[in-house]
């Protein structure tokens, strides 16, 4: 699914189980070994995808552990994003020349609910979001696009920025046809000034997922 969102240049791989067989570095596992059976099954499998897809890049397997504020540490010259959610994993990779930024999501296709709502959609984005469930025939849960959507854009700005972005901090606009643009209202004081503060973004409705991507 993610390749359908992303430039070509960028390589995807992705997995709709936990196949067994899969294995981690000594020291990635050393940092997950605390964690549940499921939270070990999710880190395990995306790591597998990572590494596969770097692979096409001709990059060997490396281990990709978790740096400031979670954000995987890449190897040098390699710009990455993993996402994983109930029933699907995905990771992409990219050289850093010429990809900029890069971050993907996936959620599954349901709401968010009210109380989740609140907390990530501000004034101009409800009014969009309640036009958008208007729309005949719609099979696309709005709220939780908007949701993957600003994921996908923390997922591209960390690594740039260094510093967290709250959901009220940004803005998104959906596109029906299948894109959105993101906009940095408020950026942390400590955010670069080179740090694009407009970006645009791709999503897709596949199988029951909302993927979304963050690339340039
Ligand atoms: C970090 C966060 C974005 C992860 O998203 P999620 O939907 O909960 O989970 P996903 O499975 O899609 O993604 C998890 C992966 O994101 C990556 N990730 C975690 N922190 C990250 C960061 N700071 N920067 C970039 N990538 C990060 C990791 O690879 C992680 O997987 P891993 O722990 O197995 O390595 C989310 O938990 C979070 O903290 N959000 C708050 C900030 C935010 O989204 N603001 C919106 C700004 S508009």
């Amino acid at each position: 699914m993610l390749e359908r969102i992303l430039p070509t240049e960028v390589a995807c791989a992705e997995a709709f189980d936990d196949p067994p067989g899969q294995w981690l570095f000594p020291e990635e596992a050393a940092v997950i070994s605390g964690a549940v059976a499921r939270r070990r099954a999710e880190f395990t499998t995306v790591r597998s995808c990572a590494r596969r897809a770097l692979g096409t890049l001709g990059v060997p397997p490396v281990p990709l552990l978790p740096g400031a504020r979670g954000a995987p540490r890449w190897p040098a010259g390699i710009r990455g994003s993993m996402t994983h959610c109930e029933g699907y994993r995905g990771a992409a990779v990219a050289l850093a020349a010429p990809t900029r930024w890069l971050g993907v999501d996936a959620e599954p296709n349901a709401p968010v609910g009210p109380a989740v709502l609140d907390m990530i959609a501000g004034p101009a984005e409800l009014i969009h979001l309640a036009a958008l469930d208007q729309l005949p025939g719609a099979l696309v849960h709005w709220d939780r696009l908007l949701f993957s959507a600003k994921e996908s854009l923390y997922k591209a700005w960390f690594p740039m920025a260094g510093c967290l972005l709250d959901f009220l901090d940004a803005e998104v606009e959906l596109h029906v046809c299948g894109t959105f643009t993101a906009r940095v209202l408020t950026a942390p004081p400590t955010a670069p000034a080179a740090v694009p503060r407009r970006y645009e973004g791709r999503w897709l409705l596949s199988d029951g997922f909302l993927c979304t991507s963050v690339a340039n």
